[in-house]
């Protein structure tokens, strides 16, 4: 841990509760049937009572078959959040209000293609210095720990670190603050090479991260001249305009923006970005999972640059 600002709590303990069945929506769009086993967390990832449930195939992208087992569940004031595991693969996923917000193989490598992609972009941007706004699991942060990278993240939901740390192999070395995105860059000084906003309450980014002043505020924390930022933001399908709509606001702050996407698919992942993003070329597959490695390579292969439009009322 480093410069806490004032809005920055410090690591707290976590609190646990036997496990329950709970409702399945798409934040990463895939649907498992799952498993109940109400262990205690000294045996987090034994099974046990087995119990299925299955959702309807209405989740977009990524539905499967697996059967999931469920570690650990816990009461946070951002609502609960559950780890469960995948039987077959032994990869973890981080559920909260109901959405997926991480997937990772037992290696900690993440298994979602969207981080995948973000991955590759800083990759070929060469940066060195990251800022992650939303940890979840971590995945993305302990990829770019590995390769060297410095990362720090910052996260309203004290919980998320711990449970980061404890289930998806997030290293010690990434520094960790728990504060929301915007007061912490309203805190700070330093410049990152590259700030990735990848914040969501359920399946929604929070209002103020996604204002035209939060996007200000984010340049004035990005290196002048090569700085990166990078938003995760979900489209339910092609007439879903919050990606152009985040692309606009972008626009009216850096003269190069930029639109990762995937159309045609239902409830996926499209990458928002501004600065030094003129020469990205569409990213691959750098750092394999264990699991599910074909399938990333195939939807990283769907990801298209594509015009962003300015919606009617925006204009
Ligand atoms: C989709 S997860 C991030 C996944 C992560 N990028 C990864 O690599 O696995 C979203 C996270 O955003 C966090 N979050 C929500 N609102 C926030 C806010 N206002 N400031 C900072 N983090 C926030 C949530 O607590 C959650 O942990």
């Amino acid at each position: 841990m480093t410069h806490l600002s004032r809005s920055c709590r410090k690591l707290g303990d976590t609190s646990w509760e036997a496990p329950s069945l709970a409702d399945w929506c798409p934040a990463i769009a895939k649907s498992s049937p799952l498993q109940n086993d109400g262990r205690t967390p000294s045996a987090p990832h034994e099974g046990a009572n087995e119990r299925k449930t299955s959702r309807a195939a209405d989740l977009g992208i990524g539905c499967d078959d697996k059967v999931m087992i469920r570690v650990a569940k816990y009461h946070t004031d951002f609502g609960n959040i559950e780890v469960l595991r995948a039987k077959d693969s032994g990869s973890f996923i981080y559920r909260q209000g109901g959405c997926y917000q991480s997937e990772c193989d037992p290696n900690g490598v993440s298994v979602v293609p969207y981080i995948h992609a973000i991955f590759g972009l800083l990759a070929q941007a060469r940066v060195s210095d990251v800022l992650m706004i939303g940890c979840g699991g971590g995945s993305l942060g302990t990829m770019l720990d590995r390769i060297g990278v410095r990362v720090t993240i910052v996260d309203i939901n004290p919980k998320a670190f711990q449970i980061a740390r404890k289930y998806f192999g997030l290293p010690r070395g990434v520094h960790s603050f728990i504060s929301d995105g915007r007061d912490f860059l309203r805190a700070g000084r330093h410049r990152y090479d590259a700030i990735v906003l990848d914040a969501y309450s359920g399946r929604r980014i929070p209002d103020h991260l996604c204002a035209e002043t939060f996007f200000g505020l984010a340049q004035t924390r990005l290196k002048n001249s090569s700085g990166i930022l990078i938003g995760n933001v979900h489209a339910r399908h092609d007439l879903d305009i919050m990606p152009d709509r985040v692309a606009v606001k972008l626009a009216n702050i850096w003269a190069d923006v930029r639109l990762l996407d995937i159309r045609g698919a239902l409830d996926r992942n499209a990458l928002v970005m501004a600065g030094k993003v003129r020469d990205l070329v569409q990213p691959v597959l750098l750092m394999p999972p264990s699991v599910g490695a074909e399938e990333i390579e195939q939807e990283l292969g769907l990801l298209a640059f594509r015009p962003w439009h300015v919606p009617r009322r925006a204009a």
